[in-house]
């Protein structure tokens, strides 16, 4: 489309992954941004699905609201997280200062999209880089739509209509397992979040792509399997989207916001040497069926 190829000249697109992912360089940030650079940014998401933006060094009112450009934000079930200041800010890392505590989980590999167990889940995620170890806790990018793509017709046909219960009981109790300091003082939010069904393959509203929605920490079971086939299919498909042709991991530099589409793509944390680096991660979460996003 020729309208792309100079939306692409404008914003300096770059792609970074093997089957997606592009650094898109000069959006700005801060201050005003037109709507046709908005709508360019956004169908550069849908088209790639992770954008990084380099070097933005914004703050969180800037990310607040350069966010809510896309939608409505959630405010994360672990409230205790979130910056005082701002609720939107959902703090990740090692790192408690102003009152503020981030929500640190040991990087064990859990393949994910945001807010998976609410009944809407989150259309997109930004997250930025405020401290970021010299080494260690880059975030990984796994293409669900390609990988999708590449399953043989079998295996498609075995997961057509699939749904899968995702709970954040389910998470809970994974979160304990790995985690085993920290107690179940976040257990209301069981109550707040019954489990809810999502499809595992679902469709991007706005591209029509299929894509592979597995959530292994979050997914209690798939509805009419049983425990070890529930288990067992999950596995064969984090097996497969995990492997190195389908993911992009971000190396963090300061000052770096990178946005991803969760409704095509998965996402999770990797180790970083928290007895000696400190890591602080700002998130806003654009909820889920935001008009913006669905064109
Ligand atoms: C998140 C997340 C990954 C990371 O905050 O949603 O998955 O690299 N973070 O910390
Ligand atoms: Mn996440």
């Amino acid at each position: 489309m020729n309208h792309i190829a100079v939306k692409d000249a404008a914003l300096s697109v770059r792609p970074i992954g093997p089957t997606f992912g592009a650094e898109v360089s000069l959006m700005p940030i801060n201050g005003d941004v037109s709507p046709e650079l908005l709508t360019q940014f956004i169908s550069l998401l849908h088209r790639y699905r992770v954008l990084v933006v380099p070097s933005v060094y914004a703050d969180p009112a800037d990310l607040v609201a350069f966010s809510a450009r896309f939608g409505p934000l959630e405010i994360h079930s672990r409230f205790e997280n979130t910056l005082p200041a701002h609720r939107e800010v959902f703090c990740v890392g090692n790192v408690e200062r102003d009152g503020m505590k981030a929500s640190f989980s040991r990087g064990v590999e859990q393949w994910h999209a945001d807010s998976s167990y609410r009944s809407v889940p989150s259309d997109a995620s930004l997250f930025y880089g405020e401290i970021v170890p010299p080494e260690g806790g880059e975030t990984m990018f796994a293409d669900a739509t390609a990988a999708y793509r590449s399953l043989d017709s079998v295996m498609k046909r075995q997961i057509e209509g699939l749904q899968a219960m995702h709970s954040l009981e389910t998470l809970r109790l994974w979160g304990q397992r790995h985690n085993p300091e920290r107690t179940g003082d976040i257990g209301s939010q069981a109550v707040e979040f019954p489990a809810v069904r999502q499809p595992l393959v679902r469709v991007h509203p706005a591209t029509g792509a299929k894509s592979l929605y597995v959530c292994p920490a979050v997914i209690s079971h798939i509805e009419g399997l049983d425990a070890a086939a529930s288990s067992a299919l999950i596995e064969a498909l984090i097996a497969h989207i995990a492997q190195p042709r389908f993911v992009y991991s971000h190396r963090w530099h300061k000052g770096d916001l990178v946005m991803w589409d969760n409704r095509a793509v998965l996402h999770t944390a990797s180790l970083f040497d928290h007895t000696r680096f400190q890591r602080l991660m700002y998130r806003t979460t654009v909820a889920g069926n935001a008009p913006a996003l669905a064109a």
